[in-house]
């Protein structure tokens, strides 16, 4: 039996925890450290999931224990120094979306990846879903025909009260981006994986509709309430909302609306491809339907069945029929793609550095056609 790949954690929020329950499912992996902002939440984080190891700085980890991997689950600011440190160290690196704040700091990753020649992801899980990759499928079949249109939306409300406060409000911390990094880089990397196709260029209006927002002295991880006697106003400098629209490298037009501060919806991602023979919709809050949309003969829902999926996605429905497969199937399925690449090697069934750099890129544009108003290429 192969000797168990030991891992290392970054970050103990929600992704740190998620992405812990993850690689639990793996077979041949074992998480034998945790790293915090703070070494006592590294240890309560530590005593709740059996891991041996913790500690309050992240070299410290790395120097202290003998990793195979580290998984880099820790506020964005964060994302370029830690992959760098690790993969200086020949150690291979999964790191949380956006894998950084500007596109040179990304290509400087991707080269020092390559020189080192260590595997290096990102995690852009959405690919993963059973659904997706039925999208992916269909689209690269002849019967699909010709792609008319891509367009759809990604929005979410627990941005939406002025109370409403996280490490992802300061630029300092989120980068020059906060809705279009944050979820539109998800869309982004969805729709240019089910097509095969590139954006190329695009033109965004940002819109900020909490120009301030209370912050307390203490937050907790992602959709946390925060808490404290006393709060100050704090002024935002980065988007609560977007409206894009995208040109692919075909030629192929779509359209995303991005929002945090849109009341009732909670992880509301929804793509809809029209062909020019169908069309297909997809919404990861029900992840294991997609409607198949036809002129003649209405609507009809498509549920992740192996028994009916097609080519990869056959793999992605890891349960039998009229077992809903979800978020934590398609996270589950993101990161054994990426062990599957360490052990065996072959063509990467996850989302690389250079598939995240050029995310980076797209948002970037997205910020200057903001700021010219003008449609603008992605670099
Ligand atoms: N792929 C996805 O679907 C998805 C979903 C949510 C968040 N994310 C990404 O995951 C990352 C973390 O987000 P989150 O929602 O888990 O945030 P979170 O606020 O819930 O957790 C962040 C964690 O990082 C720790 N931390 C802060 N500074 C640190 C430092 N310097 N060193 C070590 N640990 C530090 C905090 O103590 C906390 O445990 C972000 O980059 C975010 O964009 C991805």
């Amino acid at each position: 039996m192969e000797r168990k790949l030991h891992v290392g954690i970054a970050g103990t929020g929600m992704m740190g925890r998620l992405q812990a329950d993850a690689l639990r499912r793996l077979p041949g992996v074992e998480i034998v450290a945790v790293c915090s902002g703070s070494p006592e939440r590294a240890r309560d984080f530590a005593a709740a999931h059996g891991i041996p190891n913790f500690y309050g700085d992240y070299e410290e980890m790395l120097n202290a224990c003998r990793l195979d991997a580290v998984h880099i689950c820790t506020p964005n600011h964060t994302h370029f120094a830690y992959s760098r440190a690790a993969l200086e160290r020949g150690i291979p690196v999964y790191c949380e979306k956006p894998l950084t704040a500007g596109g040179d700091e990304a290509r400087e990753l991707c080269r020092l990846a390559k020189e080192k020649g260590v595997p290096a992801g990102v995690n852009f899980n959405y690919r993963h879903n059973a659904m997706v990759q039925e999208m992916r499928e269909r689209i690269a079949s002849p019967q699909w025909g010709k792609t008319f249109l891509l367009h759809g939306r990604y929005v979410q409300d627990w941005m939406m009260y002025e109370d409403d406060y996280n490490w992802r409000c300061e630029s300092a911390l989120a980068g020059p981006s906060r809705t279009i990094a944050d979820i539109g880089s998800h869309w982004f990397d969805t729709v240019q994986f089910i097509t095969g196709k590139r954006i190329v260029r695009v033109f965004a209006d940002l819109v900020t509709v909490l120009g301030s927002r209370k912050k307390y002295a203490f937050q907790t991880g992602s959709f946390g309430k925060q808490r404290g006697a006393s709060f100050s106003w704090t002024d935002i400098d980065t988007e609560d909302a977007a409206f894009i629209l995208i040109r692919f490298e075909d030629g192929v037009s779509g359209s995303l609306v991005l929002s945090q501060v849109s009341a009732g919806y909670k992880d509301n991602f929804v793509i809809n491809a029209d062909g020019s023979r169908y069309g297909m919709s997809w919404n990861q809050e029900s992840a294991d339907q997609l409607l198949i949309r036809s002129r003649e003969n209405g609507t009809s829902l498509l549920r992740a069945d192996p028994s009916i999926l097609h080519g990869e996605a056959v793999s992605y429905a890891v349960l039998p029929a009229g077992h809903a497969v979800a978020w934590s199937d398609a996270q589950a399925a993101a990161i054994r793609r990426f062990y599957e690449y360490l052990r065996t090697g072959g063509s990467p069934g996850f989302a690389t550095f250079e598939d995240a750099a050029r995310i980076v890129d797209i948002v970037e544009a997205c910020l200057e056609s903001s700021r010219r108003q003008a449609w603008t290429d992605v670099r």
